[in-house]
């Protein structure tokens, strides 16, 4: 049994990995649909959310039907980062994460996200001021290490969950390999297997099939999986694998006509959230992918991709069904 405070799980969980700008509600709505078991908000900034900014509050928000939902929070100070985790807590997630694996040079230089991981005193003093300050669990969310000269991942694992940390979710690269290269899941295997190790361990990186998911559950016995990028424009991978986890079976692959009418969904509700154009230009990855299996598919794709137009988007997304749909 999965289980971090209230939230239990009987099966190994397939969590939505927090990404900025993306994970937000209407691209959340739908990972729900298709199954995700626990989603995160997009990483907000301590220093925003005590300066009570407007934008970085709509990141707090959370709607009943996504639940559980954690709200992920990163900056350098510990004062600030307390009083952020306070915040957060007040817009009553199942959960406050913190971010310690940003690997974005002008945080992590600064010595938040993964800029943590080359001060680890500092980083425990941290997680034992917010674990005491709210009254959630309070989880992790980190890298292997700085770069491979310093993995210091076990070590972290251990002082994280001596100061009460719930679970620690590992990505598996260094900060100096950014998104660069494959993710290297030897180490997350080793801190699971550390019989010192009681809290759940979550793996993180590259899963992007039902069969590479079942692989790292039986190679590395994590206890939940936590999956990114392979989501964009595929916000039922989350069904596939599950299907796949119990039944050794792979769904078939769902029609072009259901994956325009989901993309259009997926388009409307990120319009009502975002607004016409952060709705517009944070759709584009999406809907890259959701056609990228397309045949001669690129002529459509650049204009679905440039356009600016509510209407003519739609109008691209009928032709779509049209030309390549099934009749
Ligand atoms: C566009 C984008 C935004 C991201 N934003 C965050 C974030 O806000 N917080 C965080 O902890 N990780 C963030 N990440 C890292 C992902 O959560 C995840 O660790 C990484 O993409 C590796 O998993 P994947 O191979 O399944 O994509 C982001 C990644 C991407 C691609």
């Amino acid at each position: 049994m999965f289980k971090i405070g209230k939230i239990e799980i009987p099966d190994t969980p397939l969590l939505l990995a927090p990404m900025e700008n993306m994970t937000e509600p209407s691209f959340r709505s739908l990972c729900k649909y298709y199954g995700a078991d626990l989603m995160y908000t997009e990483f907000v900034a301590s220093e925003a959310l005590i300066r009570n900014i407007d934008k970085t509050f709509k990141k707090l928000k959370i709607f009943a039907e996504e639940r559980p939902v954690g709200i992920q929070i990163y900056g350098h100070n510990i004062d600030s980062m307390v009083e952020a985790a306070k915040i957060a807590a007040e817009a009553k997630p199942e959960l406050v994460d913190i971010n310690y694996g940003c690997p974005v040079k002008k945080i992590a230089k600064r010595g938040a996200g993964a800029g943590m991981l080359q001060d680890i005193p500092k980083m425990v003093e941290m997680t034992s001021k917010i674990v005491k300050a709210v009254d959630l669990p309070v989880t992790v969310k980190t890298r292997l290490g700085w770069d491979y000269d310093s993995l210091v991942i076990e070590e972290v694992a251990e002082r994280l969950q001596d100061v009460g940390i719930q679970a620690l979710a590992i990505h598996g690269r260094t900060r100096n390999q950014f998104y660069k290269g494959k993710a290297d899941w030897t180490l997350i295997g080793k801190v699971k297997n550390n019989p010192r190790i009681k809290i759940p361990i979550i793996g993180n990186g590259d899963i992007d099939s039902p069969q590479k998911a079942k692989q790292m559950i039986d190679q590395y016995g994590v206890d939940a999986l936590m999956i990114g990028r392979a989501t964009f424009g595929k916000p039922y991978l989350f069904k596939e694998i599950k299907h796949f986890l119990k039944t050794g079976e792979i769904l078939p692959e769902m029609s072009v006509n259901e994956k325009v009418e989901l993309a259009k969904l997926h388009f409307s509700k990120s319009l009502e959230w975002k607004g016409d154009k952060r709705g517009i230009f944070e759709m584009r990855q999406h809907f890259s992918n959701y056609f990228k299996s397309l045949y001669d598919f690129k002529k459509t794709r650049i204009r679905l991709v440039t356009c600016t137009d509510i209407t003519e988007i739609y109008n691209i997304l009928e032709e779509i069904k049209t030309n390549w749909g099934e009749k």
